[in-house]
């Protein structure tokens, strides 16, 4: 199924053809390539290069424990299009600074470029990054012990796009329905607010 985004403007190819699946297959991910979508992650940009981002990552067929813990998180829409897809993870922020022990006010907007990195280079892999908002972070942080100065912002599910077919037919109906921006006018400003 070819969902590219239908872009105004040539962009890279790879950042017109990320998108958020719901159908997944049960293909498991290469190591290589999940060595590259994290690598893609660590070398996001940051302010004052704290790369306050950290992420738990669970492979259903490696650590199906760890997996199980994280999928019990999601609320229960999300847990229902996951399927069989291979790889789940948590998308962390640490709060303070790592210099001065100061809070960070540009971590969540960091670990969320550290995110788009990794989708980025996911969709140039042939596979697709879902960010999921749809979890609870308390059940999270008490699952994976995960400390109280770091933040869990986003789940995400990783694998091969599956057929939309897959999925119950409402999802099915949005995994086709054609893919839609706001106006760049209403985005972008040039020389005076709005
Ligand atoms: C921070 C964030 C949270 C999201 N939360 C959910 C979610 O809980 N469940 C879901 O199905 N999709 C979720 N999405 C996916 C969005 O709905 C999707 O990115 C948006 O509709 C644009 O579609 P596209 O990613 O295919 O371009 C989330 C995306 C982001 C970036």
């Amino acid at each position: 199924m070819d969902r590219t985004a239908p872009t105004d403007h040539p962009v890279l190819p790879a950042i017109a053809a990320r998108w958020s699946p719901r159908s997944y297959l049960e293909t498991p991910v290469p190591d290589a390539a999940l060595h590259s979508i994290l690598e893609a992650g660590r070398w996001a940009a940051s302010a004052y290069n704290e790369q306050p981002w950290q992420y738990l990552i669970t492979r259903r067929a490696l650590e199906p424990e760890a997996f199980a813990k994280l999928l019990a998180c999601l609320v229960p829409f999300n847990q229902g299009w996951i399927g069989g897809a291979p790889v789940l993870m948590l998308a962390c922020a640490r709060l303070n600074s790592a210099g001065n022990g100061k809070p960070n006010p540009w971590s969540h907007y960091d670990a969320g470029q550290a995110s788009s990195a990794m989708a980025i280079q996911a969709a140039a892999l042939g596979l697709q990054l879902h960010q999921m908002a749809g979890f609870d972070a308390a059940a999270a942080r008490a699952a994976f012990a995960i400390p109280e100065d770091v933040a869990p912002i986003a789940a995400m599910v990783l694998g091969t796009p599956g057929p939309a077919s897959a999925l119950p037919e409402a999802l099915a109906q949005r995994e086709t329905a054609p893919r839609a921006r706001k106006p760049a006018g209403e985005m972008f400003f040039l020389g005076q607010w709005g």
